[in-house]
């Protein structure tokens, strides 16, 4: 008996475990690709100030700006990378990369882009 309750603790840990990693997405990728495809105007650190965009009419976004990172869903990031800048109403500064990259490397890249910002797309956070 106790064996068994054992194992069934032991099955929601692990499936706990393989959850919270599928929706973090793989973040070492995501960087790997961010520092490839962004940093040039994005910036190493993600703070908008990479050598390519400060030359740009528009300013690159800041990925670390907190509060403004935390107004965007997951799902608006998501559209703006595929899409591109122009989709959204933003400049066509940013471009699409929905020919550069595949989907999960988006998904990826939006997993580091929470680390960069240390916020989730869930707005503000509540003190
Ligand atoms: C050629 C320069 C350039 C490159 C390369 C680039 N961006 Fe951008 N990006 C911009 C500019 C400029 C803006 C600001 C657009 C605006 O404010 O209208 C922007 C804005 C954004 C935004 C919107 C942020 C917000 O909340 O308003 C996201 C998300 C974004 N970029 C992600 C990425 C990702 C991810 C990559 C790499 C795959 C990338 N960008 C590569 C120039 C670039």
């Amino acid at each position: 008996m106790r064996k068994t309750i054992l194992f069934f603790l032991m099955m929601i840990f692990v499936f706990t475990i393989a959850v919270d990693a599928a929706q973090r997405g793989n973040q070492e990728n995501g960087r790997r690709i961010y520092q490839s495809f962004c940093s040039q105007c994005h910036g190493v650190k993600g703070n908008g100030t990479g050598r390519k965009g400060t030359a740009l009419g528009t300013k690159p976004a800041d990925h670390t700006d907190k509060e403004a990172m935390s107004k965007r869903t997951d799902a608006e990031l998501y559209g703006i990378i595929w899409y591109g800048g122009k989709s959204t109403g933003l400049s066509e500064l940013m471009p699409s990369w929905r020919n550069a990259l595949k989907e999960e490397d988006v998904w990826d890249i939006i997993s580091y882009m929470r680390v960069l910002c240390e916020c989730n797309g869930n707005g503000p956070e509540k003190k």
